[in-house]
């Protein structure tokens, strides 16, 4: 694996005639991995965890664990958890510094709510403008104590006894509501939380293979957390991250000439917004090899196509968020108009992602409208190339969306920041690599 370096600017070869072709096994996946270790961390006994993401944003949440006096050792994709129990973890001597990574400070935050020390959480500068209100202020009816700076990080988390509550959650977010449920894990009664739409699951599904007694109701947006549960350590494959493997479906799709084998991708519902989507596009995917023990798994074949327009709304946005980047590009190579709203959220991802796809989009002159909540993008018009610089914006899924959209420009191009893929896949441009026979 090679890590992509600190400042990189990189070149990118447009063009592509040959196409993508042949098989990948893409890294683990991050939501998975994330939380992996923390609820590994607070079973009792041993946790292995195969195929981890050894990407930042996780190597993030297993150092915070480490300095919670958790013992975790790693061995490539390996890693070990010693687990301490719900009530072990133990004050840290210095700031836990969450990086990039939202998941972990959001997710650290419901957790150490309930813990008898206090904790401060920093991050870098792009994490330290996303909103942690959002956590803070449901936490707080719970009776925790977190301080935040405006609104963001710095924050310092005085531990407290917390209390059942019954909250209607006012954002779609999975981060939210793991963090409400590891802090109902603490809470002096059963806690209910309801969502405004279903969002990923990962939480409830792991929280119950480690032993927590969390019920789902049919409605899929009612939670209802018990306290105090007797969780043990597990073994687990991590399956392939289908946020990653977004990247190559979408090229897949694009370039011509093209067929790649993805195995073992995470195929959760809440989770494949963009595998139902490209389908709907005309996309030409199969799925084999189909796996359900735990969270569901597929092999995804994935060949050229001509696609259609399509209409996206706030309903499908949580199964796809993270890949709507991917969705504006399919879009912008559809032939006739597509629209997408409600998709607000993306202005508070790691970047504003509207803002900067539509910026980066421009420089290669696709037809792109900017909505304060989406896009709306016509694929008829000649991309023609304005600015060959583009720009990551920090932002590992807009540095890889960008890279995807050069296989498809008649010129080099070069990447800025192209360093920020690191953030969730270190061996992104290797990996395409191999799927490029020029
Ligand atoms: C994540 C939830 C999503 C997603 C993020 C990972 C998670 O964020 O965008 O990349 O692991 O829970 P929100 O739940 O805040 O939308």
């Amino acid at each position: 694996m090679e890590k992509v370096k600190v400042g990189t600017t990189k070149e990118l070869q447009g063009n592509l005639q040959t196409g993508l072709n042949g098989e990948l096994a893409v890294p683990g996946d991050k939501s998975i991995s994330h939380r992996g270790i923390m609820f590994g961390a607070i079973s009792e006994g041993t946790t292995i965890l195969h195929h981890f993401l050894t990407a930042e944003d996780c190597l993030s949440t297993l150092k915070a664990f480490q300095q919670l006096g958790v013992p975790i050792t790693r061995d490539g994709k390996t890693v070990k958890i010693e687990g301490v129990g719900l009530h072990g973890l133990q004050e840290p001597n210095e700031p836990l510094d969450m990086g990039n990574s939202g998941t972990t400070t959001r997710l650290i935050m419901g957790l150490l709510a309930g813990q008898n020390f206090q904790t401060k959480l920093i991050g870098d500068a792009s994490l330290s403008k996303r909103p942690m209100k959002r956590v803070g202020e449901p936490l707080a009816q719970m009776g925790a104590d977190i301080a935040v700076t405006d609104g963001h990080l710095p924050a310092t988390i005085t531990g407290k006894q917390l209390h059942s509550v019954d909250y209607h959650l006012k954002v779609a977010s999975a981060q939210v509501k793991s963090a409400l449920i590891l802090a109902g894990l603490q809470a002096d009664g059963d806690s209910i939380f309801v969502e405004k739409q279903p969002t990923r699951n990962h939480t409830e599904i792991m929280l119950r293979a480690f032993g927590a007694d969390i019920e789902t109701e049919p409605d899929d947006v009612t939670i209802t957390v018990h306290p105090d549960p007797k969780m043990h350590g597990i073994e687990m494959n991590v399956p392939g991250d289908m946020s990653s493997a977004a990247f190559f479906m979408t090229a897949a799709s694009l370039v011509p000439n093209s067929k790649v084998k993805l195995l073992n991708v995470g195929m959760n519902d809440t989770r494949t917004g963009l595998y139902e989507i490209l389908k709907r596009m005309g996309g030409k995917i199969s799925l084999s090899n189909e796996n359900s023990d735990g969270e569901p798994t597929a092999d995804l074949t994935v060949e050229s196509a001509n696609l259609k327009p399509i209409e996206i709304g706030a309903d499908e946005i949580p199964a796809v968020i993270d890949e709507l980047p991917l969705v504006a590009l399919l879009a912008a190579k559809a032939n006739g108009i597509s629209k997408i709203t409600g998709a607000g959220e993306l202005r508070v991802k790691e970047t504003d992602r509207i803002s900067a796809i539509v910026t980066e989009f421009r420089k290669l002159g696709i037809s792109i409208e900017e909505l304060e909540d989406g896009f709306i993008i016509d694929g008829r018009k000649h991309w023609h190339v304005a600015n060959s610089q583009l720009d990551s914006h920090g932002d590992h899924r807009i540095g890889m969306v960008m890279a995807v959209a050069a296989l498809l420009v008649d010129q080099p191009l070069t990447l800025a920041g192209a360093n920020s893929i690191n953030i969730s896949y270190p061996e992104f441009f290797d990996d395409l690599g191999t799927l490029i026979q020029r």
